[in-house]
């Protein structure tokens, strides 16, 4: 195991009620019994108080939660008066590619302007200490699509597509700057597509699995063979603890499976996975997919080189994909009041990301 850099005591998520936030302070929590997690979040459309409700009910004492937005400087400021704060896992986004190509806005405001907002605060509030840690943590996009060969490595020079990634990328430029200009202690990941509980159903996975269990048309845009390289949430969330302890100051690190699929055979397996877990009289959910308009400037290949945090601080993907994504499955599956809460409320599972005009 590599050398501990860094000793958390008390521990701001942002982004905590969002899909991989929540998932981060039940690690976090479950990790180390003498931690205390602040939990804070915006609560947009992508967050929900709900997807806490284990961790508030079970930890009363070393949990709180706070609505705030980290783009108010105020609010920020009053947190760290408040909380003996001196770790930061960075999580707060706008995260969804389709929903920044239609309203670019706010990624550019909660993405770029939010995150240089808690830069500041942390900078003030930790002048005087060095026990302290900005973990940032961002996404693969930001390097761009590959062709058929390579894998992104921390050297692979940015080169961002969309306005998501590109809000990212700024982020991350920004992350940098504060930990080399001004001493901010900060480390960065840099991951792959994430999946598992609690993902809001506007992604891939989960909006794959709610629509073909009503019965709907499974959409893949253009000819399906664009690749991502799939993480389960719960091992990202143990590679960021790994970071956060162990990462060396100023570092970045990659965080990946080696799980590269095309997105038509992804939405095949779940289809074959369904036929088992639920099966139609019938047919075969696979009769469902559908081929539609392409998501503009869409990337054609990620593929993560997790070698840095695998040689470095001894992180591997423990567990077998196939057995995570029937986990996935059944989670969503046994969550269905979950999933129709938001399919009311927030997200009715329409076609986002195509720009005005252009046809489905
Ligand atoms: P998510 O959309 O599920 O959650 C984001 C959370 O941030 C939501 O709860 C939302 O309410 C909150 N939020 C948004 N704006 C806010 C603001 N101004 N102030 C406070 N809270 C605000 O996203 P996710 O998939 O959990 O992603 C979390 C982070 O991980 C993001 O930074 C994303 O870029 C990064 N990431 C995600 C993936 C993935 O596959 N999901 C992969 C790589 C990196
Ligand atoms: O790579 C990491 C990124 O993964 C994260 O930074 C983002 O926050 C996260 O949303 C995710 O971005 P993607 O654009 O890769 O994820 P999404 O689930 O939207 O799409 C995955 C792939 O599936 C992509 O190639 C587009 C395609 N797709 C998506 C949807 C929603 C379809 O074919 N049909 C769909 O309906």
């Amino acid at each position: 195991m590599a050398e501990l850099q860094h000793t958390p005591r008390v521990v701001l998520v942002t982004g905590a009620a969002g899909f991989i936030g929540c998932n981060a302070v039940r690690h976090l929590l479950a990790a180390d019994a003498a931690l205390r997690v602040v939990s804070l979040d915006l609560l947009t459309y992508a967050g929900s108080r709900a997807n806490l409700t284990d961790v508030e009910r079970d930890h009363p004492d070393r949990h709180r939660f706070v609505r705030a937005d980290i783009r108010d400087a105020a609010a920020m400021e009053r947190l760290f008066a408040e909380e003996p704060i001196d770790t930061i896992l960075h999580l707060a986004a706008e995260s969804h590619v389709d929903r920044s190509i239609s309203d670019p806005a706010a990624f550019l405001e909660t993405n770029v302007m939010g995150t240089y907002v808690l830069l500041e605060a942390a900078r003030k509030a930790w002048a005087e200490r060095d026990d302290v840690r900005f973990h940032h943590v961002s996404t693969d996009e930001v390097f761009g699509s590959l062709g058929a060969e390579g894998r992104f490595t921390e050297a692979t020079p940015y080169n961002p597509s969309s306005p998501y990634s590109a809000s990212k990328a700024a982020s991350d430029h920004l992350v940098r700057a504060w930990n080399r200009t001004y001493g901010l202690p900060a480390t960065l990941s840099n991951c792959s597509n994430n999946f598992g509980p609690f993902q809001f159903p506007e992604k891939l996975l989960p909006l794959m699995i709610c629509r073909a269990l009503a019965g709907e048309p499974l959409p893949v845009y253009g000819d399906g063979r664009n690749v991502r390289d799939w993480l389960y949430v719960a091992d990202h969330c143990s590679a960021l603890w790994r970071i956060v302890c162990h990462g060396v100051d100023g570092r970045t690190y990659n965080v990946g499976a080696e799980n590269e699929w095309t997105n038509i055979d992804l939405v095949r397996q779940v289809c074959k996975l369904l036929d088992e877990l639920r099966p139609k009289p019938t047919r075969s959910y696979a009769d469902q997919i559908s081929f539609v308009t392409d998501r503009p400037g869409h990337d054609r290949r990620y593929a993560i080189d997790p070698k840095r945090l695998r040689d470095e601080l001894g992180w591997h993907s423990p567990v077998p994909f196939r057995q995570r994504l029937r986990d996935t499955i059944e989670w969503y599956i046994g969550n269905a009041k979950w999933v129709k809460a938001i399919q009311s409320e927030r997200y009715d599972g329409r076609r986002l990301g195509l720009p005005g005009g252009q046809k489905p």
